[in-house]
């Protein structure tokens, strides 16, 4: 006769095993993905099985209660102390008795995918770089004399699998009191190692550790520095924070900070320790906002532009800020917290993505791996929108990339009325062709400027500015309504037959609101207009110079990413000409694809050697050497632009 047959949902894997054998170890055998921490002790309960079909049934329960095999000890001792949910078996000590299906629930499978909030996103396989396992060790003998180490790192060999694990000094330090206390059974926190390092020991607990360990994924950006810290075994977000980089005091741009760095002997020393500072606040932040140990964060990742990449590492930035911008390096960095000086666990390590280019940072790299234009089917366009514009432009042939000087206007700088998307900003902007009366909405308020209760909705905040996205839509709708001609004029009373275009120096300023007893009117000027066609033509020539190095007059979709491109409106960006003609169905927002990037490769070991082969292989054009740059320039700074038809936003 033959042995029972077992079958794992949801992988339809399957195989026959002798009655007694553990569904662990046929889980094992046949490749399914099981977890398990305390490596089959009835301890983790990281092992939990649901049978839903089987032969046999005992004690008069159902059949799914309890179709494997009578209870055990263990298992009778795990759920008198911590319960085991109705129906679920500890598959380590659950054995094969005859024919059964067994269902691995989600989170007992080690490569559970994390859920990303966006459908049309890549889902998160997790398979992070540091994990937890529960070994016994054999005690020392004086027989046959070996060191607590060594039998320690045999036992992780045994029962783990794991080769040549190495222990730095202060894990050597801490060993003896560990072992001892834990009775020769200890939870071992090991960073499992790549291509440069072997797997390493991060931490100890004597006995079994029924904790979390964390890895935080970091986007620096110039401006704003965001984290999230994510559990390490579930791949869940547990806290997310953010603050102001604090290089801004040394200039508010990426190249006032590299002029400050070449004026100041100390300069770039100085931003390298006030980004490290930053950072630092942060990891205590979101520690507390988490309630944990900040000893607990054992892997980080960071992703930045190659200006901040370069500060961060405490390399001064000069030769970013002058042809032909090389890098230090390009590759992708596996560093150790601690020369970075970052307070996190000691032993924790810290990756920077690769860099695309000297003006292509790891931000952008970090976008690709979120967006994954190499595995796209159509051709798409990805705008990751900054002060830098970071372009992306590419499908499963083949990608390229290259970034353009925008400046910050994009973000409220250089415009009269500018601020940062800030309660009291003006956000949103409609004009009525016919009256060119304006109405608006401010952040923090959901009613428009005309409706009633709008005077009591901003009576806190007031009406500030205009913010990046406000900016776009005023613009736009400016230009729809006849108020500003192609060329980016506004026009005269007469011209345009509205007394809120006024006389201001020798050109025309649209009056948008007009203030209250806390703060003035807002207007928008003819230099705010100028400011805006630099910054959108130097996106539009970027994302233009790629489609002719593609050979190609359009894209099938358009990705804006960015915190400012989760805000922008597609029909407004593509009246003012900043990105190519495109279906408005075809423009979707990625909202923060660069923290995203950052995530996946916290949580996935593997895509960090992904990107690091993707970023190898993207063409990467430099826009300042590219006479035709120039020339999609000039063009581009009409609105939406001089030669370019746009035929779908005219339809
Ligand atoms: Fe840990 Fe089963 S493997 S309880």
């Amino acid at each position: 006769s033959q042995d029972p047959l077992v079958v794992f949902t949801p992988s339809g894997k399957r195989g026959r095993f002798a009655v007694g054998t553990p569904i662990l170890t046929a889980a094992r055998k046949l490749g399914v993905d099981l977890d398990s921490v305390c490596g089959g002790r009835g301890i983790c309960s990281k092992c939990q099985v649901t049978p839903s079909y089987g032969e046999f049934s005992k004690h008069g329960v159902t059949v799914a209660e309890d179709a494997l095999s009578e209870w055990n000890k263990v298992e009778q001792r795990y759920d008198d102390i911590r319960g085991l949910p109705k129906g679920r078996r500890l598959g380590c000590q659950a054995t094969v008795q005859g024919d059964v299906v067994i269902d691995v629930p989600p989170e007992s499978q080690v490569h559970k995918q994390v859920v990303r909030k966006r459908a049309e996103a890549r889902d998160i396989t997790l398979d992070p770089l540091v994990k937890l396992f529960y070994v016994a060790v054999e005690e020392p003998d004086m027989h046959e004399p070996s060191g607590d180490l060594e039998r320690l790192v045999l036992a992780l060999k045994e029962q783990w699998d794991l080769e040549d694990v190495k222990a730095d000094l202060h894990i050597l330090q801490g060993l003896q009191p560990v072992l001892r206390k834990g009775e020769w059974k200890v939870t071992v926190a090991v960073h499992l190692g790549d291509d440069e390092n072997p797997p390493r020991i991060m931490h100890l607990w004597p006995g079994y550790y029924d904790g979390a360990v964390y890895g935080v994924a970091i986007d620096l950006g110039s401006t704003t520095i965001a984290a999230h810290l994510c559990d390490l075994a579930t791949g869940e977000v547990v806290a997310s924070s953010g603050l102001m980089n604090p290089q801004i005091r040394f200039g508010e741009d990426l190249m006032s900070r590299v002029s400050y760095s070449m004026m100041n002997p100390s300069g770039a020393q100085e931003m390298t320790d006030a980004v490290r500072e930053g950072l630092n606040a942060l990891f205590t932040q979101i520690a507390s906002d988490a309630e944990i140990d900040k000893g607990l964060i054992m892997d980080v990742v960071v992703v930045c532009n190659p200006v901040m990449h370069h500060l961060l590492l405490g390399i001064d930035p000069f030769e970013l800020g002058q042809a032909p911008f090389a890098l230090a390096t390009s590759n992708a960095l596996r560093l150790r917290a601690d020369d970075l000086n970052l307070s996190v666990h000691h032993s924790a390590r810290v990756y920077l993505l690769p860099c695309i280019a000297g003006h292509v940072g790891a931000d952008a790299a970090a976008v690709a791996l979120s967006e994954a234009p190499d595995k796209s089917d159509d051709l798409v366009l990805v705008v990751d929108v900054g002060t830098n514009a970071e372009i992306l432009l590419g499908d499963k042939t083949g990608v390229m990339a290259c970034s353009s000087p925008t400046g910050p206007a994009f973000e409220g700088a250089q415009i009269s009325a500018g601020q940062r998307a800030a309660p009291g900003a003006i956000e949103r902007v409609e004009i009525d062709p016919a009256t060119k009366e304006p109405r608006f909405k401010v952040i923090g308020s959901d009613l428009w400027s005309t409706e009633p209760g709008f005077d009591v909705a901003i009576a806190t905040t007031g009406v500030t500015g205009i913010c990046g996205s406000g900016i776009i839509e005023v613009i736009a709708e400016m230009r729809m309504a006849g108020l500003v001609d192609a060329g980016g004029l506004i026009g005269s009373p007469e011209q345009t037959g509205t007394d809120r275009c006024f006389a201001d120096g020798r050109t025309y300023s649209y009056r948008l609101w007009d203030g209250d007893s806390d703060n003035g009117p807002i207007a928008v000027t003819n230099a705010d207009i100028r400011a805006i066609q630099m910054a959108k033509a130097a996106l539009y020539s970027g994302a233009r110079l790629l489609m002719d190095k593609r050979g190609v007059d359009a894209v099938d979709r358009v990705v804006l990413a960015g915190a400012f491109g989760a805000h922008i409106s597609a029909k407004h960006a593509m009246v003012l000409g900043m990105i190519p003609d495109c279906p408005l169905d075809k423009v979707t927002s990625a909202g923060n694809a660069a923290g995203t990037g950052a995530r996946i490769a916290l949580l996935n070991r593997a895509a960090r050697a992904e990107i690091e082969e993707t970023v190898r292989k993207i063409q990467k054009i430099e826009t300042a050497v590219e006479p035709r740059f120039q020339e999609h320039f000039v063009n581009a700074s009409a609105m939406p632009n001089a030669v370019e038809p746009f035929p779908i936003l005219r339809s």
